[in-house]
């Protein structure tokens, strides 16, 4: 299985209430390795330019609200399969159905409030990894 990269955002409510270091712990403990983050505040049209795929759905405007109700911090990860690993690490998007010792299923509150993003396919993870990391903004390889 080939080294793949995906991009996690730890979400407002995961700033808020204190998680960060603790969700990054848990990540780097499941074997990922940290390639970038960058905390920010993110507008309303950059967060809406993230979801474009979701303008038309119901829950669009609350999930903007969301996710520019305070600062996030997307994540470059990676590992062998990173992305369906990561989305494995995570859970379900609603924490009532992720499985036990996920990380959503242990500090989500809800389907909209669930702590962190993951990419849902390789591809995806190329364009949102381009969308808050450009040319430069990933240092060169550390390991
Ligand atoms: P995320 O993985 O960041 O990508 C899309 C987000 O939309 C998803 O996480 C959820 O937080 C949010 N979402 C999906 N479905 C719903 C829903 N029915 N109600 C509220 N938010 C939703």
């Amino acid at each position: 299985m080939a080294i793949e990269r995906t991009l996690a955002i730890l979400k407002p409510d995961c700033v808020r209430k204190r998680l960060t270091g603790e969700v990054l712990r848990r990540i780097e403990a499941a074997g990922f390795k940290v390639c970038a983050l960058h905390m920010q505040k993110l507008s309303r049209s950059r967060a809406e330019g993230f979801y474009e795929v979701h303008r038309e759905r119901p829950f669009f405007s609350g999930l903007v609200d969301f996710m520019t109700s305070g600062p996030c911090v997307p994540v470059v990860l990676e590992k062998e399969n990173a992305v369906n690993a990561f989305r494995t690490l995570i859970g379900a998007t609603d924490p009532a159905e992720a499985d036990e010792g996920t990380i959503r299923k242990d500090y989500a509150d809800n389907k909209g409030e669930n702590i962190v993003h993951g990419s849902d396919s390789a591809e995806n993870a190329k364009n949102e990894i381009a969308y808050f990391f450009g040319e430069g903004r990933i240092p060169a390889d550390h390991s």
